[in-house]
């Protein structure tokens, strides 16, 4: 085998946890369009080809546009059933073992569809689907930040009734103009009734952002969090108490972060020994899953084989799995590891760093 190809087959191969997945950024244009005509929801395209050429983002708000709209097509339980079958067969394809899906209830609710339509079809396929594919996951409610604080808070009293389904609640949507701390009453009570809590936080927002969702929210990790390092003293925070932080890379390229994946800062956040995640986002409207994030950061960036080892590692650590599950996943990493080909034939590769 080309070393090229040692690598990919490393980066396909190797037990994946994913951590930052928004379910309805999973919708495929064909799926978006077979619902669209069951359910009769009228969209401004015609043919997969033209809901494709509609993806060309310039910021966060064009994606969002697009990104509110294809979720419209999703109205019965079934459909959203179907969406987290697709993505979770997509996942387990790419040897995800573990995954945290993102929901925006509020998005659907808005529209009239029941809190209990959304929730029970995303954790029955988690459920069934991911039992079938051998792969763990968790539900994490995602309250939309351009919205009001008392929506938020009436969402969360919605999801107490479904808290065995829900194990966190996040922060999502645009993020310049709404920041973390407006929603402190709503992380308080979340964390009193028991959820885990993230936030999107430092995406296109400054680092402040970034300080609030860690000192009022509170939070277990950081969604995006790219703009950390334009502070030095949050790196050496966020270093410190090693918070994880959810990285998306095609994401930060499709919404124009960065210029180009030559130019994303993944490859400085781990030389200031941040505990970074890769992660998918939106993956059917920015254009891979997970493997795709790996393969892109290896091509453009020469990712290495032993960053790869340290980015899977600490994915499992970040989740919101008990330590016997962390544990187990963290040894088959171990075992995929040690099976390799010999020390030496992956680029990057430390014998030392892969041992450890
Ligand atoms: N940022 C904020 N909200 C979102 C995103 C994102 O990247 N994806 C889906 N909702
Ligand atoms: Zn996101």
């Amino acid at each position: 085998m080309e070393l090229v190809e040692i690598m990919e087959a490393f980066i396909h191969g190797i037990p994946k946890a994913e951590l930052h997945i928004h379910i309805e950024g999973a919708l495929e244009p064909e799926l978006m369009l077979e619902l669209a005509a069951k359910n009769g929801v009228a969209l401004p395209f015609a043919s997969v080809a033209e809901v494709r050429q509609a993806y060309d983002f310039k910021d966060l708000q064009s994606f969002l546009d697009i990104y509110y709209q294809g979720a419209r097509v999703l109205v019965v339980e079934d459909d959203f059933f179907r969406l987290t079958r697709q993505y979770l067969q997509k996942a387990a394809e790419q040897n995800v073992r573990h995954t945290e899906i993102f929901f925006d209830p509020q998005t659907h609710t808005a529209r009239g569809i029941k809190f209990e339509t959304v929730v029970s079809g995303i954790h029955r396929a988690l459920a069934d689907v991911g039992r079938q594919l051998g792969l763990s996951g968790r539900l994490i409610m995602c309250f939309l930040r351009d919205l009001s604080v008392a929506e938020a808070m009436a969402t969360l009293e919605e999801a107490r009734d479904f808290q065995a389904m829900i194990a966190g609640v996040g922060l999502d949507s645009s993020e310049v103009g709404f920041p973390p701390e407006n929603f402190g009453p709503v992380f308080d009570r979340a964390r009193q009734w028991g959820f885990k809590t993230v936030a999107h936080a430092g995406e296109e927002g400054p680092p402040t952002y970034i300080w609030q969702a860690l000192e009022r929210l509170k939070v277990d990790r950081i969604d995006h969090g790219i703009r950390c390092l334009e502070d030095a003293a949050l790196v050496a925070y966020l270093a410190d108490k090693q918070i994880p932080i959810t990285v998306c890379p095609l994401s930060n390229v499709r919404l124009k972060v960065f210029d180009s994946m030559k130019q994303h800062n993944l490859m400085q956040m781990l030389a200031s020994k941040l505990c970074v995640t890769v992660n998918s986002d939106d993956p059917a409207y920015f254009g891979g899953y997970i493997e795709e994030n790996f393969l892109e950061l290896h091509r453009a960036q020469g990712l290495g084989a032993e960053d790869v080892v340290m980015l899977a590692r600490n994915a499992f650590n970040a989740s919101f799995l008990d330590p016997v599950a962390k544990q187990q996943y963290l040894s088959e990493i171990d075992d995929f590891v040690s099976a390799r080909p010999g020390p030496g034939s992956l680029p990057g590769c430390g014998t030392q760093a892969l041992s450890a």
